[in-house]
């Protein structure tokens, strides 16, 4: 099956993993895969450890960041995603016996994610130590029609017990985050954060208000248990948690529907309770399957427009269509959110979003839902103003400065070397701006938004940057890979910061003919002159971009080929990845780089340069990166495809399409790889297809290993939809939507009316 993902055994050891695998999210809220029966006194008392975990995209309070040595402008604060009211809990007792998986026999155990049907199910054959039988089914939805609500439903089927059943539901407000002090990419401190502020027990509500230790946002959550055949016995406050028990026999099948809805003061402001109460009204009567029904026709619109089929290898099937799944569960859908480098499934990088969005995510959306890439670079305009601040306090004296990581816009990173240092980011949000005007020709956009970003990075590269013999230097900064930081001429940088500059010039001259008043509007707005103008077009034509005479390739930076290699032969497997097991002093002075860097830059802007520069650099980069980030493999195997290596590029695809569900990092736990996940889909759609958006148009150049007998997709592009099928014969460019466009294949000029097809 290459629609389900499955765990057909129970295993201690994978609790963990599974519980981010498994995980459930529809944009706002997220939900782990944790077990209903195992609440924090079971683990205890079992000494088992998990990440129950309940998130709200953005729903953050502010941390203070504590330094030994603080130096200036170092943020003082820093925001973490919070751990939210638990209503995961059901415990069910058989007679006094409460079931766990760890006591008695599990005799089969099936769990399932439905990744077509957007709901997850366990469904266990279990013994008690007393030897009642029975079957337990737990099915879970976070919806995607009510954004607030996560509704469980579980069935207790008799094999050989009939007899009392308990069944205890609780709503949890005393929550704490996870916290691990021995990984850097996990938070290390400020466990405790929210406050249970009101509980209220309305009928069979329970209903708990949470207040934020710092920034003040509230969050309320509402849950309530039926179960079919009986009445609530009681519903009580104890121990800061809200306990619904009913007593019943078990005869027939029992059922218990749990629904639960979270609102937050971000987006619901105020009167949280009241909102809550007549949201409520809308959903308590909703059966579970109306809402898989949803589930579905949601889901199938979206792998309509953005499945990947490929045939010879239902494993790699399988992988591509649960990142696909994942990211559609964490994106952001408001102006609040966009998508966290573990997305809503687990706590690793404190639910930050970083330009991981920008490279890796964004243009998966942007070419199967441009709503939601456009509502990506929305976040981006709404937290300008924060990047205009951050600009300031580091000195710069005008533009913005976008922060490494980040939920509501200022900056988190308390370790500048790896974070303020990449000032690439601004860049990369303003690639992803002209990406999306290239692809949608949504101009209006760009004026009313986008271009207002772009003039204000484009501003802050030309403070940035100074001029001497070779051209305009930008220096002290960190390019993508953070195994060499605070060097001269990142070349990653300086090109994409030429881009940004040139497209600044280029949309000021084009606003100038298509929208004056706005223009002017901006001009007024953010005081931009013709004379800044100039300078953007000078610092573009003048960008120094390293190149290495004798090797042939772009230096990664004016350093980085003067150090001495890495010794990798030495290095033992377990040493890996190198950032934990190594001073980044010591990884810094060598050449070894954690992910793509240069090779990443050749990706975006490979008209920069020569085929051959992007080729040599290919083979001299790989010899000394680790891909310790998930955010490597990908770039690799795409650029492998593009110099045709395809065995390499072949090779590197598996490394993503399975990366979590292999748990090959080590550290899926954490939460998944989101930026890896969206380049699962950009090694097979820029990788194999050797797809690009240039501002020529689109180009399409199709390849394939010889391991995989056909792949096929479709993507929308300025208001076609075309869909590209290629197999070890030929390829296939058909136009399923949309007027006749002249498209780029191979170099060649085609005008697509109807379908192209070509022999290899
Ligand atoms: C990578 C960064 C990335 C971050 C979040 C780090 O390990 O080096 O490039 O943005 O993870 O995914």
């Amino acid at each position: 099956m290459t629609w389900n993902i499955e765990s057909n055994r129970f295993d201690i050891k994978k609790l963990q993993l599974e519980e981010s695998l498994f995980s459930l999210g529809n944009g706002y809220l997220g939900i782990r895969g944790n077990l209903e029966e195992l609440d924090k006194e079971v683990m205890e008392s079992f000494s088992v450890s998990s990440v129950r975990g309940t998130y709200i995209n953005a729903f953050y309070d502010d941390v203070e960041i504590p330094y030994a040595e603080k130096g200036f402008a170092y943020p003082q604060t820093s925001q973490k995603m919070l751990n939210l009211t638990d209503t995961q809990t059901i415990k069910i007792f058989l007679g006094d016996e409460l079931f766990t998986p760890f006591k008695g026999k599990i005799i089969d155990y099936h769990r399932t994610l439905y990744l077509k049907r957007g709901y997850a199910e366990r469904v266990i054959h279990y013994r008690s130590p007393l030897g009642k039988e029975v079957k337990l089914t737990f099915k879970r939805i976070v919806s995607f029609k009510y954004q607030e609500l996560f509704f469980q439903e579980v069935t207790i089927t008799p094999i050989n017990y009939f007899g009392p059943v308990k069944i205890v539901s609780t709503v949890n407000g005393e929550i704490e985050n996870y916290v691990d002090k021995s990984d850097p990419r996990v938070a290390q401190g400020h466990a405790k954060r929210l406050h249970i502020k009101n509980h209220h027990i309305v009928e069979d509500y329970g209903i708990i208000e949470s207040v934020t230790e710092q920034s003040n946002l509230s969050v309320l959550a509402l849950s309530q248990t039926k179960v079919n055949g009986a009445f609530l016995d009681s519903i009580r406050w104890e121990n800061k948690q809200i306990v619904s028990t009913y007593h019943l026999d078990l005869i027939h099948p029992i059922t218990i529907n749990k629904r639960s809805i979270y609102l937050d003061s971000i987006r619901y402001e105020d009167n949280l309770l009241e909102k809550a109460l007549s949201r409520f009204k809308e959903i308590k009567d909703l059966p579970f399957d109306d809402l898989v029904k949803y589930q579905e026709s949601y889901l199938t619109d979206y792998f309509n427009n953005s499945d990947i089929r490929i045939t010879g290898n239902s494993d790699l099937q399988l992988g591509i269509r649960f990142n696909l799944y994942h990211l559609i569960q964490s994106v952001g859908r408001d102006k609040y959110s966009n998508i966290a480098a573990k997305g809503l499934s687990g706590e690793g990088y404190e639910g930050h979003y970083f330009w991981d969005t920008e490279i890796f995510i964004f243009p998966v959306f942007l070419l199967t839902k441009p709503s939601l890439a456009k509502n990506l670079l929305m976040y981006r305009y709404n937290t300008l103003d924060y990047a205009r601040l951050r600009a300031k306090e580091m000195g710069h004296k005008k533009g913005a400065l976008y922060p490494w990581r980040t939920i509501k816009g200022s900056e988190c990173s308390s370790f500048f070397p790896a974070s303020s240092a990449q000032y690439h980011i601004n860049a990369d949000i303003s690639y992803s701006i002209v990406t999306y005007y290239l692809a949608t020709g949504d101009l209006d956009f760009i004026a009313l938004y986008g271009a207002e970003i772009i003039f204000e990075t484009a501003r802050l590269f030309i403070d940035l940057g100074h001029y001497n013999e070779n051209g305009f230097n930008i220096f002290s900064v960190t390019g993508p890979d953070e195994y060499t930081a605070i060097v001269d001429n990142n070349f990653y940088t300086n090109v994409m910061a030429k881009y940004n500059l040139k497209w600044a010039v280029k949309l000021y001259n084009l606003f100038k003919v298509e929208h004056p008043e706005i223009l002017n509007q901006l001009i007024a707005k953010i005081n931009l002159t013709d004379d800044e103008v100039l300078e953007f077009q000078k610092a573009a034509e003048n960008m120094y971009l390293p190149y290495d005479e004798r090797l042939k390739i772009n230096p990664q930076d004016d350093s980085f080929l003067r150090k001495p290699l890495w010794d990798f032969d030495n290095t033992p497997k377990e040493n890996y990845p190198l950032l934990l097991n190594y001073h980044l002093l010591t990884i810094y002075r060598h050449q070894v780089c954690k992910q793509a860097d240069t090779v990443l830059a050749h990706l975006l802007l490979e008209d920069e340069v020569s085929i051959e520069t992007i080729r040599n650099s290919y083979y001299y980069y790989e010899k000394v990166t680790t891909h310790d980030s998930s955010l490597s493999s990908c770039i690799y195997s795409i650029m492998a495809m593009k110099i045709n290596e395809i065995e390499k590029g072949y090779n590197y695809f598996i490394e993503t399409a399975r990366l979590d569900l292999d748990n090959t990092h080590k550290n899926t736990k954490d939460g998944l790889h989101m930026a890896n996940m969206g380049g699962t889909y950009l090694t097979i759609v820029y990788g194999f297809a050797g797809l690009r958006i240039k501002e020529s148009g689109l180009f399409i150049s199709p390849k394939i290993p010889k391991q995989i007998g056909s792949y096929q997709f479709k993507i929308k592009y300025r208001g076609r939809n075309i869909r590209i099928t290629v197999n070890q014969n030929e390829y296939q460019i058909e136009l399923l939507e949309g007027e006749a466009l002249l498209i780029n294949i191979y170099d060649r000029q085609i005008l697509l009316t109807d379908i192209i097809c070509d022999k290899f």
